[in-house]
């Protein structure tokens, strides 16, 4: 039952990693379910719009119960199903975006009760492997230049910098779950690097 998560800032190249693997995988035969978060279900999908609408003033804590029922909703209609069935699945965000972005960068609340929420939310779930993008705010701005800032991505510099020490923390403490890719490398370094964990962790890719 492999289930590999990305993490990272907005703007880290998560997205471009995730179709390269993804591709990869089904290229040896396999299914690949990948889903995003908040999203993957239509209830969450819902949930997103709010999320991400800019126009809207949310607060802290109103924000991470968000992000959360949301993800309770994907692990329960979609996730633990396919999961039950062994298949391989990929989501592009989970919970540690709640710790990094509620829990460091808004400071929403004390860490102990995130941890709380996030098991709940996910039902117990913890990914196999989890792949931390790790790229500075200055880099991760440059590449998304030109394109619209949704309600998350227009929080400031200082937010993003209490994420990244976040995510950070995270890696430091779970070493065994979190691989720290460093994402400024050119594209297909930072997947050579993913691929090199990736194997070791569930062996040949064949
Ligand atoms: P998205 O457009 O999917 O961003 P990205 O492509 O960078 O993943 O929007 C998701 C946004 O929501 C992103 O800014 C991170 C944020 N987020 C949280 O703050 N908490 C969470 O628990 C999750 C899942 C996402």
């Amino acid at each position: 039952m492999p289930l590999i998560t990305f993490e990272g800032i907005d703007g880290c190249g998560k997205s471009t990693q995730i179709q390269k693997l993804k591709a990869l995988l089904e290229g040896t035969g396999r299914k690949v379910y990948l889903f995003r978060e908040p999203g993957g279900t239509p209830l969450s999908e819902e949930i997103r719009a709010i999320l991400l609408d800019s126009n809207r003033t949310i607060h802290p804590v109103t924000e991470m119960i968000l992000f959360s029922a949301a993800r309770s909703d994907l692990i329960t209609q979609q996730v633990q199903p396919l999961l039950q069935r062994g298949e391989w699945i990929i989501l592009d965000r989970f919970y540690d975006s709640t710790t990094a972005y509620q829990g460091y960068g808004r400071e929403a609340v004390r860490m102990e009760e995130l941890s709380n929420l996030n098991h709940l939310a996910t039902n117990g779930v913890i990914p196999d492997i989890t792949f931390y993008l790790r790229v500075d705010r200055e880099t991760a701005s440059k590449r998304r230049e030109g394109e619209a800032a949704d309600r998350m991505e227009g929080a400031g510099d200082a937010f993003f910098e209490r994420v990244i020490q976040g995510y950070d923390q995270i890696a430091e403490r779970e070493p065994d779950r979190v691989t720290v890719l460093d994402a400024s490398q050119p594209v297909e370094k930072v997947f050579d690097d993913l691929m090199v964990a990736l194997k070791h962790h569930y062996g040949e890719i064949d």
